[in-house]
């Protein structure tokens, strides 16, 4: 029953199945972002996804069918992810759907059609699954398309009834299974067997919706939702061995493995489960920055890091050394191009992002990996143990200190063998909270879902700090660890929520403000206080503010009283610092605008970062910019601060700022409404950051660095206001401790340092030359060293550093000293590699038919080189100085028995 499907490339099959179903009446529908829009998952889970609120009657069908190629991420089996045949966190989901139009017959009709006659599986070779009740579908396939009975197998909730998550619309399904196996028969259909079966289409007949208490109410229609799995219809017709030996994936596994100086093919197991993984994961990753998800350690963003993550230690694993998940982006990106196009808009941003986030998690792994193979080697057991643990104490230390994901020290574990205790993991964490509640611990806020908790009972942050420096506020929650709490005392590491804030939190690459809290409601001077009372006197350091989802958390320390949820605070930034924020970020757009104006207008950001203490801009450009253009820019910048321009801000919809002109700004997504920073006639820009009132404020821009981060990606690192003066000052400080030294006005130093320069390398010269001299001056007190041989007189000799040309002098003095019977052989080490020898032969020796040019050429063999010269005198050169000796003993011996004959 051996059958060869015809080959299809992914792209075909994407486009054979929306072909297939446009010819029947469906809209082609693009593939939505992997954001959703549904605020019950994190991520498009499904092809469905994108339709829910028109399942559930929220929103009318704009068209009664439609069909679709749907990007998807599901992480919940990431852990089997190269492990298996046809695990994803990224894939692509084929659906057709109808929205109360056509339902089972229909359905079942067009995939069996589609999945025989146009995809030309054999019937023969197809096996289907029904919910355990539904016996109209099993009626429809048994009698309809004429499938028997015993390979339409009933299946119950587990498998066969699908819920697009934990509530929502949902309905029993049917599965369509390929039989890679048929020989196996018929009597052992097992479709768990996912060695002979694989199942690649799903048509869910989507009738209900589910409520969190778990009970049914029938939708107003009766739908279809569909899903083919991309990947698997690629392995089957490609006839590959799994998933990711598809066309769709093999290239990026091949770009990984040749960076690694692998071949795939020939790779062990374990081996190829890593390159798999990248292979995967490498995609999520690029879909995932593409459609405007960064890094970070909540929800979206740490799925991404996670993923990131996973891809340099698997990279490692395999024995890459250098930072390369840039590179390996870069083929996802070309697969993926002709259909999702912003994969390519954006490669400068998903190449930077990806450098960035590589970099920092290479210095973290450096430092933990150390400490882990300790762990590992004493969690290892000796022979005849049971299998060892890594203690929950040292996995905790792990992702305290060194930001270890508990998963990523497990999977590590798991490699050799060893397991974590979860447990110990687990109430190590809780002691720290313990004792952090009590004492001075410090703990990032990594703990997913703290957030969501506080969604449900407060609200967003509202932001004063375009206008407010300081403001009052309320404290709305405080947490220790990423746990709400509802009191920290002094000493407590806490991130708090507060009602309104005049602190900016970091985004589009501005850093979060800092400042402090202070009891607003200080008892006035009338009321007498107790002495425990004045405790009650509250002082918050804020360190710095990030931004999760709508909530603006602040990072601090209590320093006095203890804070407490509900207080009223007074919310005050360091201004100073805001100042400084605000020179460079404005600076930051300036220097945008004058690189499009003087290296090319084509150029736009790949990323930002603005601290008070410096800026750095990320850009996509194909080569270095010139010192000149450096200059021009810088210059430009310089003018244009001089000139004075006061900033119009204003929000306004996103289609008139777009038809302003005003440029979109990296990382961001944008609402309807967008705020637009305009600096009239040099740069506008959508921006969410604080800046300068007007240009002049900055005062000074001073461009520091320009770098290469990735292909195509240039970093200029630049000072602006406050930073600008600090940066020259030191600067000048040098300039002048310099001048002080060489005695020199800052305007003479080059020439004074080139002067020095120059003076020192021709003393260098000379003191080799007297080197030299030296050792030729020493090596006549050698002539009382020379060995009698017979008539003869023999010496051979090593004097290090003595070079080509003296050496030979130095030969040829020794040899006439000691007459024409003489034979002399002397080596010289200059450097490692590098050796001088020189023979010279009075012509008593000549005489004994000894030529010294093919004397010397053979010693200069053993010390890997060669030379040879005239019979009386000759030179030879070697590469391997360890050989010098052993070369010159053997020099000795053939001399000797040459002339004592
Ligand atoms: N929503 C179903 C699935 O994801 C069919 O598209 O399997």
């Amino acid at each position: 029953m051996s059958f060869k499907p015809q080959y299809r490339s992914g792209a075909e099959i994407r486009q054979t199945f929306l072909d297939f179903y446009a010819a029947r009446g469906h809209q082609i529908v693009p593939s939505a972002s992997l954001i959703p829009e549904d605020p019950t998952v994190l991520l498009t889970i499904a092809g469905m996804l994108p339709f829910k609120p028109i399942f559930l009657g929220q929103r009318p069908a704009p068209f009664p069918r439609a069909t679709s190629s749907q990007k998807c991420i599901r992480t919940n089996d990431i852990e089997n992810v190269g492990r298996t045949a046809r695990h994803h966190t990224f894939f692509e989901m084929l659906g057709n759907f109808s929205f109360g139009d056509y339902f089972k017959d229909k359905a079942i009709a067009w995939a069996w059609e589609l999945s025989t006659e146009v995809f030309g599986l054999p019937p023969e070779r197809l096996v289907v699954s029904v919910f355990r009740e539904d016996d109209e579908a099993f009626a429809i396939w048994r009698d309809q398309i004429g499938i028997p009975a015993h390979r339409i197998q009933r299946m119950d909730e587990a498998d066969n009834f699908w819920v697009s998550g934990p509530t929502g619309p949902c309905g029993p399904c049917s599965e369509i299974y390929y039989d890679f196996h048929p020989e196996r028969g018929d009597d052992t259909i097992d479709l768990e067997d996912d060695t002979r079966f694989i199942e690649f289409y799903n048509l869910v007949f989507m009738q209900y919706n589910r409520d969190v208490e778990g009970h049914l109410t029938p939708l107003q229609a009766q739908n279809i939702d569909t899903g083919m799995g991309l990947e698997r219809m690629a392995q089957i017709l490609q006839q590959v061995p799994n998933n990711y030996e598809t066309d769709l994936i093999l290239p990026i596994i091949k770009t990984a493995a040749a960076i690694a100086g692998l071949d795939y093919a020939q790779c062990d197991a374990k081996t190829q489960v890593s390159l798999k993984v990248i292979g995967d994961h490498v995609r999520a990753i690029v879909h995932l920055i593409a459609d405007g998800v960064t890094a970070s350690n909540l929800g979206r963003g740490y799925v991404l890091r996670r993923l990131i993550r996973r891809v340099v230690r698997h990279g490692r694993l395999i024995g890459i050394d250098r930072e390369f998940t840039a590179d390996v982006a870069a083929t996802a990106i070309a697969l993926a191009e002709a259909v999702y196009p912003n994969t390519r808009e954006r490669q400068a941003v998903i190449q930077a992002e990806l450098q960035r986030e590589e970099a920092r998690f290479l210095e973290t792994l450096e430092r933990g990996e150390k400490l882990l193979t300790d762990m590992i080697a004493r969690a290892t057991p000796k022979t005849g143990q049971q299998p060892g643990q890594i203690a929950g104490k040292d996995a905790f230390i792990l992702y305290d200190t060194y930001g270890f994901p508990l998963e990523l020290t497990q999977e590590i574990a798991e490699e050799q063998g060893l397991t974590v205790d979860v447990a110990g993991f687990e109430a190590a964490m809780e002691e720290q909270r313990r004792r952090s509640q009590e004492a001075h611990e410090t703990i990032d806020l990594t703990v997913q879902g703290s957030l969501d908790q506080l969604a449900e009972h407060i609200h967003a942050t509202v932001f004063r700090g375009y206008t407010d420096l300081t403001t009052q506020s309320v404290v709305e929650a405080v947490l220790v660890n990423g746990k709400q709490v509802p009191a920290a005392p002094a000493g407590s590491q806490v991130q708090i929520v507060l009602r309104e804030t005049p602190f900016y939190a970091e985004s589009g690459g501005q850093i979060g403000d800092r400042g402090y809290l202070l009891a607003a409601d200080m008892p006035s001077p009338l009321t007498p206080l107790s002495p425990d009372e004045g405790s009650s006197e509250l002082r918050v350091r804020i360190t710095d503010v990030q931004k999760e989802s709508d909530f603006f958390i602040h990072y601090g320390e209590v320093e006095a009283g203890t804070l407490r949820v509900g207080d009223r605070v007074t919310a005050q930034i360091d201004v100073a610092c805001r100042r400084r924020a605000q020179a460079n970020h404005t600076a930051t757009h300036l220097l945008q605008a004058a690189l499009k104006k003087i290296v090319d207008p084509a150029i736009s950001q790949a990323g930002s970062l603005v601290a008070f203490d410096r800026l750095r801009f990320d850009f996509n450009c194909p080569r270095p910019l010139t010192l000149e253009e450096l200059e021009q820019v810088e210059a430009q910048v310089n003018a244009w601060i001089a000139a004075a321009t006061p900033a119009t801000v204003a929000v306004m919809p996103i289609a008139e700022a777009k038809a302003k002109g005003a440029i979109a700004m990296f990382g961001e997504k944008y609402g309807d409404q967008v705020r637009v920073v305009d600096y009239p006639g040099v740069s506008m820009e959508l921006c969410g950051g604080t800046h300068v009132a007007n240009t002049a404020e900055i005062g000074l821009f001073k461009i520091i660095a320009e770098t290469g981060i990735a292909s195509g990606v240039r970093r200029i690192e630049a000072v602006a206001g406050q930073a600008a003066l600090d940066y020259l000052t030191v600067r000048d400080r040098i300039v002048r401790e310099l001048g002080d030294r060489f005695k020199a006005k800052p305007e003479e130093l080059p020439d004074r340092i080139a002067s020095l320069q120059s003076e020192l390398k021709s003393a260098q010269k000379q003191l080799e030359q007297l080197k030299a001299e030296l050792a030729i001056a020493k090596s006549d007190s050698l002539v009382t060293q020379a060995e009698t041989v017979g008539s003869f007189h023999l010496l051979v000799t090593q004097l290090d550093g003595v070079d080509a040309e003296a050496l030979k002098t130095a030969a040829e003095r020794l040899q006439q000293k000691l007459g024409p019977q003489a034979a002399v052989v002397l080596g010289s080490v200059l450097a490692p590699d590098k050796v001088s020898l020189v023979a010279a032969f009075g012509p008593e020796v000549q005489a004994k038919g000894m030529q010294a040019g093919k004397f010397i050429g053979a010693i200069a063999k053993l010390c890997g080189g060669g030379g040879g010269g005239r019979p009386n005198l000759a030179q030879a050169g070697g590469r391997d100085a360890s050989q010098l000796p052993a070369a010159l003993r053997s020099a000795q011996e053939e001399l000797q028995a040459a002339l004592r004959g």
